[in-house]
């Protein structure tokens, strides 16, 4: 080395060494970890109190700095992977995903070009086929991986305007007569498809929310009807979402009349999938995609419940030469010259992106398919059980159709008539959640339904087993 030379890491024997207790810290953290408290009962403020307002000047050790996290950033966690974490999806990672990640970020590769990594590129074309095929997708599907469902919702609705022919790219959506365009969801839709129909410039007025059936599903009398009146005032159909899986209650839209509705009117059938696809694993659900063949886009959240870590979301289409005609941009120096290669940056909003395939793969070729299944039958099953028990205690309703792997339920207050009093009840309820979720041991999340609050209990976790259920049982029952 010349006397110009200059390494940032000077030690590689010390990040060998560090690197074995971090590990051996996560492996200790997981085995113990329904020692902990789901929920962080830190006061907003208390964790950034205890770092220093400037970066430091000179550098510490990696034993002391895993001291630090221990005692200055562990107070503040909310435990995702804990067990009694049944709060929105438990976005549940794993061990396997772990060292996938562990192994992606040492790569530390840009797949944005074919070129920039070639095993970026193709792990993730051959492991989204795999999934594809566990799920019973359609054949030929393309498949790409970004962050989250928002965002694969967003890029799916605007190749849905893209495939209008109305010239939005080139002419773009000011100066010029454009018709009125409307994105269809139910009333239950995740907010993203909302966020995503906004940053296209649909506008709230553009966004039709569609009743729900008693089951929490999308009426399609309803949608057929507005999509008429909406036709009449001339407004065009853009885009219909279907949700398999609503974050409420895991309601399953009814995708084979939504997708003839779709082809009549002409519009891109959008599928939310994050949470509900790999319930199609088990027999219960196996049917959930049918009519997908019809699908112009598909949306699986690995990261929700197919034990991959946070970030990892598919999008599939079959049409993804609109997806390319919308976003491909290449300037001169990010030219190449391979052919029939996928450069993945073609295909969506972001230039860089991660390896996030590597996770994917490790997960799913350590677990296989077979143990992916049990985990997700289990999950079914505790559930199912789970509102059993409810169903028997006085003072719980259930108030929607248990599905997958969600429970929603309330605590009913009632007169001396026996008639329920709404406001006593949501208090009850809410002292309930806020009971069980002050103790520590389970974090439950909740909903609205029809205006009434509601408990939400969702179970995705890889270790949980009957007696975590039970554990919140013992909390519900006090
Ligand atoms: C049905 C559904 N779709 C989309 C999303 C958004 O997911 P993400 O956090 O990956 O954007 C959620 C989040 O819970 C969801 O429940």
């Amino acid at each position: 080395m010349s006397d110009r030379d200059f390494v940032l890491d000077s030690d590689p024997e010390e990040f060998r060494r560090a690197g074995h207790a971090a590990i051996d810290w996560v492996a200790d953290y997981l085995e113990q970890i329904r020692d902990r408290r789901v929920l962080s009962n830190v006061e907003p403020g208390e964790i950034a109190r205890r770092f220093d307002d400037t970066p430091p000047a000179t550098g510490r050790p990696f034993d002391d700095l895993l001291a630090a996290f221990d005692r200055d950033v562990m107070p503040g966690v909310t435990h995702w992977n804990h067990p009694r974490f049944f709060a929105y999806f438990s976005i549940t990672g794993s061990r396997a995903g772990i060292l996938g990640e562990l192994l992606s970020a040492a790569l530390n590769v840009n797949g944005m070009l074919w070129r920039t990594s070639p095993s970026a590129t193709e792990l993730e074309t051959k492991v989204l086929d795999w999934v594809r095929s566990m799920l019973g997708l359609p054949e030929g599907l393309f498949g790409i991986i970004n962050d989250t469902a928002s965002i694969n919702t967003f890029l799916a609705l605007a190749a849905a305007r893209e495939a209008l022919g109305l010239e939005i790219r080139d002419k773009g959506m000011t100066g010029r007569a454009l018709p009125r365009l409307r994105v269809y969801c139910s009333d239950q839709a995740h907010s993203s498809v909302d966020k995503g129909a906004l940053a296209l410039g649909f506008g709230t007025a553009g966004i039709v929310r569609v009743p729900s059936d008693d089951a929490f599903r999308m009426d399609v009398d309803a949608l057929e009807k507005r999509i008429a009146e909406d036709r009449a005032k001339d407004a065009v159909p853009c885009a219909i979402v279907a949700t398999l899986g609503t974050t409420s209650t895991a309601a399953v839209d009814p995708l084979r009349r939504i997708a003839a509705v779709a082809k009549r009117e002409n519009a891109w059938l959008h599928v939310d999938a994050a949470y509900g696809g790999p319930s199609a694993l088990v027999d219960e659900y196996r049917e959930i995609f049918d009519g997908v063949e019809d699908a112009d886009s598909i949306v699986v959240n690995p990261h929700k419940w197919l034990f991959t870590p946070v970030d990892c979301s598919i999008l599939y289409t079959k049409r993804p030469e609109v997806l390319k005609r919308t976003f491909s941009l290449v300037p001169d120096y990010l030219q190449t010259t391979e052919s029939d290669v996928i450069n993945y940056m073609d295909y969506g909003l972001q230039l860089g992106r991660r390896f996030r395939a590597i996770k994917l793969w490790m997960v799913l070729s350590h677990y296989g398919t077979e143990r992916i299944r049990a985990a997700i039958a289990s999950h079914v099953a505790h559930a199912s059980r789970l509102a059993d028990e409810l169903r028997a205690m006085n003072d719980i309703e259930i108030v929607a159709p248990p599905s997958m792997s969600v429970v929603v339920f309330r605590r009913v207050v009632r007169d001396t008539d026996g008639a329920v009093d709404e406001d006593a009840s949501e208090r009850a309820s809410t002292e309930l959640v806020d009971a069980i979720n002050a103790s520590g041991k389970a974090f439950v999340s909740h909903t609205r339904l029809r205006g009434r609050y509601a408990i939400r209990v969702a179970i995705g976790n890889g270790a949980v087993v009957w007696d975590d259920l039970d554990a919140l049982l013992g909390l519900i029952r006090g």
